[in-house]
């Protein structure tokens, strides 16, 4: 079985120290960066925006996992590939007929691409992309804020997705903590984003060594 990938989400770290937060990320054992964009359209919060990634960029080389949790993803795209990203989710919800779409898009711009659902959403919904991505983001909270509570149910599609690609990443997003891990490694689950549990612990060392 390969190593688990350890995604930690800066949407919990300090906003006023960004770079230093990135770079004790990497010092301390993470995987990927796992970078929440919300657009207040598609979720009823707001965060960042490609400048921000750009930022980010030039002071790591640690892979950027970008999920936008927006309207239109085809109308940023662009941006967010051009400012550095190395993976690019963007939410089946939010793509409405234009995922083969934006699928090649991404592709176009060189990078990992992902496709993100809701917990209401069903693996049935996406069956036909499963191959053609990189990545399956599976939302295990209603997407918007960190900190909330995991929802299980929702980790359970990973064996539906399996079952049509064992290649595809599949990544769990929302209330991981060490409990929650441990029951998305026994389904199966490649790749842990975790927000509120690193940035709350007092060793992110330990915090993130204890999620693999
Ligand atoms: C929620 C975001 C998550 C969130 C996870 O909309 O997509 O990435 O930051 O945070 P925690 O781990 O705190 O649930
Ligand atoms: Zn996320």
């Amino acid at each position: 079985m390969n190593k688990i990938i350890i995604a930690p989400s800066i949407l919990s770290s300090d906003f006023a120290n960004l770079e230093s937060e990135i770079k004790k990320l990497e010092k301390n054992g993470a995987d990927w960066v796992h970078v929440d964009v919300m657009d207040g359209h598609f979720v009823p919060n707001l965060t960042i925006g490609a400048p921000v990634v750009k930022a980010l960029r030039r002071v790591t080389n640690i892979p950027l996992d970008v999920h936008l949790m927006i309207e239109n993803p085809e109308k940023y795209i662009k941006d967010f590939a051009l400012a550095g990203s190395d993976i690019i989710t963007f939410h089946y919800e939010a793509a409405k007929n234009n995922v083969d779409y934006l699928i090649g898009l991404i592709r176009s711009y060189g990078k990992k691409v992902g496709l993100s659902i809701k917990p209401k959403t069903k693996v049935s919904e996406i069956e036909k992309y499963i191959k053609d991505v990189d990545l399956i983001l599976i939302m295990t909270v209603e997407p918007g804020f960190g900190g909330q509570k995991f929802m299980p149910d929702c980790a359970e599609k990973t064996s539906e997705i399996k079952n049509i690609s064992k290649q595809v990443i599949v990544e769990v997003d929302g209330g991981v903590n060490i409990e929650t891990a441990t029951y998305c490694k026994k389904l199966g689950v490649d790749a842990l984003v975790a927000g509120n549990y690193i940035f709350s612990s007092d060793n992110i060392k330990e915090a993130i060594a204890s999620l693999r």
